[in-house]
């Protein structure tokens, strides 16, 4: 193990050394000033962070890794021996994600059938860290080399081995995690989307995405890393007061960004000094100029886990922190035409950000802002100036746990319930609610729906049942206990008797089946990214491991997990951690997939720590309580549904 640990500080001793930098954000509210000239933080201007003084050397920006951005940031005086530091532990890193992990890959993949751990091409280990592992799993379990220096093959088990591929595809992970931290004030404070230094185009995949960054940030929290993530809500929260605007309209104030930026800007009025910039994105600029919903819904997600894992309460406890949980409930809680407790959201506003059919209320927002609201509720400090926004977050609580639970379940008595219904019934005690006409099931359900097993569907709208399998908000329904315990077991069930169809070759279809021909003509407007099988479309998301992972840990069956870790594991760092992946059995790497994505890389890392470590999952999942429970019941008796049968039977 000493070795290992060696391996281990040589590989990331310098990132630990960050630490002993001034915490730009023990200051946050210091350091980040508004433009001058700028009357309210409703105008738009960068926050701007640290003044370095600098001899300005023109930057390449495009595909800057973060180390690029990072060294632009230490450009500050007095910030020479950071910087080299910074340097000096860049270039390890390089060269570690270069020829050696190369010979990583290829002792990777070796055939399975071979059952034998080949060694670098000289035939005696190299220097590479990861080597001491190789050795020290092999001297351990087996006995060492044999005579000739080679490993023993004939005593080397599937286990052993299949234990050191991943515990080496989890050292480069960890190093490829580290490559894409983002730096603001010298502080870490985010994850960039992807990093691929061989793409020759980034779009915005150089941006810190709040979505994105959840996997990295439970990653770190598992690993006892904090800051990164302290700094992340913290900063994250500093944007939410921005204004925001599309052709003169601004939407709500609790807004989060989607993604943002660390830009270095040349400090005004000073042609050798710079400074650090903040500059977010709210949908202004993304691709269908959509406000990404679920950013201040993962955002409270994360601060409790934040809070759970480090222990350390005084970030949720911040007076701004906790103005800027009320913000965001605020703005989902807000009155308007509804009749469902759902939010009502528009297309591509969660992490399938284009158009694909889901307005209306997707099942992934509902399970997020369930998640969100249990997280809102432990973290208020109670107030009286809160109380009655307290009380609307419990009764919507209630509300939309009965209406998922009740109305988006199908399963095969449900479905055949739905396929004999009767349509256009005007009254309160409708069985139909909601007009649904049976003709609306589709062929493919009927093979899909095993006899045991169920989901939640993606979408209810008047007439309209989506009976698309959405994974993400199934698996979030089944962490955030928005199902009840035996629907959630009943989502594994279906997963593990489908597996041909969402996973196949690799974990996970981000949903079930593909929109195709006409449908897909309709639905997408012929969007070339999303044909069927790829991308958003019916696509395989490595990073949705994490959820399953959290998920079959909650439920006490981590095999499922382990079963479809150990899959990602035959391909994904060979492929080079792809975004996601292409056709049915998700064979190919999708056809515009990122490289290097690196929330594939932390979702891959995470399901692995929690596998490692279970007992760790109870800092992210929310178990069903006690008063909730009871106000369910309560209003399964008071539906009027069933009050109103009760009492023609009392008149009887
Ligand atoms: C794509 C995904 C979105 C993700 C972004 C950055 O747009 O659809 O969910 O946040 O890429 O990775």
């Amino acid at each position: 193990m000493a070795t290992v640990e060696a391996g281990r500080q040589l590989l990331y001793g310098g990132f630990g050394r960050l630490g002993c930098f001034d915490p730009c954000l023990s200051n946050v509210n210091g350091v980040i000033s508004v433009k001058s000239g700028v009357n309210n933080t409703w105008k738009r201007s960068f926050v701007r962070g640290q003044v370095h003084k600098t001899s300005r050397v023109p930057q390449d920006r495009r595909g800057v890794g973060p180390f690029q951005d990072t060294s632009a940031v230490f450009h500050g005086k007095g910030c020479a021996s950071r910087l080299d530091s910074m340097r000096y532990n860049c270039q390890r890193v390089e060269s570690l994600s270069g020829g050696a992990a190369e010979d990583q890959r290829r002792m990777l993949f070796v055939e399975e059938s071979d059952k034998v751990i080949s060694v670098p091409s000289n035939g005696k280990p190299n220097s590479d860290v990861n080597e001491f592992k190789v050795d020290q799993t092999l001297d351990q379990g087996n006995g060492g080399f044999g005579s000739n220096g080679k490993p023993a093959a004939a005593a080397i088990n599937k286990n052993s081995s299949q234990k050191v591929m991943s515990n080496l595809i989890e050292d480069e992970a960890w190093t490829l995690l580290r490559n894409s931290m983002v730096y603001y004030c010298s502080n870490p404070i985010g994850t960039i989307a992807a990093n691929d230094p061989s793409s020759p185009s980034t779009l915005n995949y150089d941006q810190v995405f709040i979505r994105d960054f959840i996997p990295s940030g439970i990653a770190f929290l598992l690993k006892g890393e904090y800051d990164i993530v302290r700094n992340f809500i913290l900063h994250t929260l500093q944007l939410q007061s921005w204004e925001k605007t599309m052709d003169c309209y601004s939407p709500g104030q609790g807004l989060m960004p989607a993604s943002f930026k660390v830009r270095t800007v040349p400090l005004e009025g000073d042609d050798y000094a710079t400074e650090d910039v903040l500059d977010p994105d709210f949908g202004e600029a993304a691709i269908g100029r959509v406000a990404p919903v679920d950013s201040g819904l993962w955002w409270i997600i994360l601060l409790r886990a934040y809070g759970k894992c480090s222990g350390d309460l005084s970030v949720q406890e911040r007076v701004d922190v906790q103005t800027g949980i009320k913000m965001i409930l605020k703005l989902c809680l807000a009155d308007g035409f509804d009749m469902f407790p759902t939010l009502l959201v528009t297309d591509g506003s969660c992490m399938i950000d284009r158009r694909m059919g889901i307005h209306g209320h997707p099942l992934e927002i509902q399970a997020l802002f369930y998640s969100a609201l249990l997280g809102a509720r432990e973290m208020l400090a109670p107030e009286d100036a809160s109380a009655d926004l307290m009380q609307a977050l419990k009764n919507r609580l209630v509300a939309l746990s009965f209406h998922i639970r009740e109305y988006y379940w199908i399963d095969m008595r449900k479905l055949n319930e739905i396929y004999r219904y009767k349509t256009e019934e005007y009254s309160y005690d409708a069985v139909n609610k909601f007009n649904i006409y049976p003709d609306q099931i589709p062929s493919w359900l009927v093979d899909f729906m095993p006899s045991k097993g169920g989901y939640l569907i993606g979408n209810l709208q008047p007439a309209h049942m989506d009976f698309r399998f959405f994974s993400l908000g199934n698996l979030w329904s089944i962490v955030s206990s928005l199902a009840t315990l035996e629907q959630s077991h009943a989502i594994l069930d279906l997963i593990d008797a489908k597996w041909e169809e969402l996973v196949a070759d690799m974990p996970f279809k981000i949903c079930y089946p593909a929109l195709e021909g006409r449908e897909w003509q309709i639905i997408t407007g012929s969007d070339p990214k999303n044909t069927p099988w790829s991308y958003h479309n019916g696509g395989s998301w490595p990073t949705l491991l994490w959820q399953l992972t959290v998920a079959c840990i909650k439920l006490d069956r981590p095999e499922i997990a382990s079963k479809a870790l150990r899959l990602a594991e035959k391909r994904i760092s060979h492929d080079k951690w792809p975004e996601y992946y292409d056709t049915k059995r998700a064979r190919f790497i999708g056809k515009q997939a990122q490289l290097y994505q690196t929330w594939t890389v932390a979702g891959y890392l995470v399901a692995k720590l929690l596998l490692d470590n279970p007992s760790a999952a109870k800092n992210i999942v929310n178990e069903e309580d006690s008063e909730l429970v009871n106000a369910f019941s309560c209003m399964i008796s008071s539906n009027p549904r069933r009050k109103r049968v009760w009492k023609k039977q009392i008149l009887v």
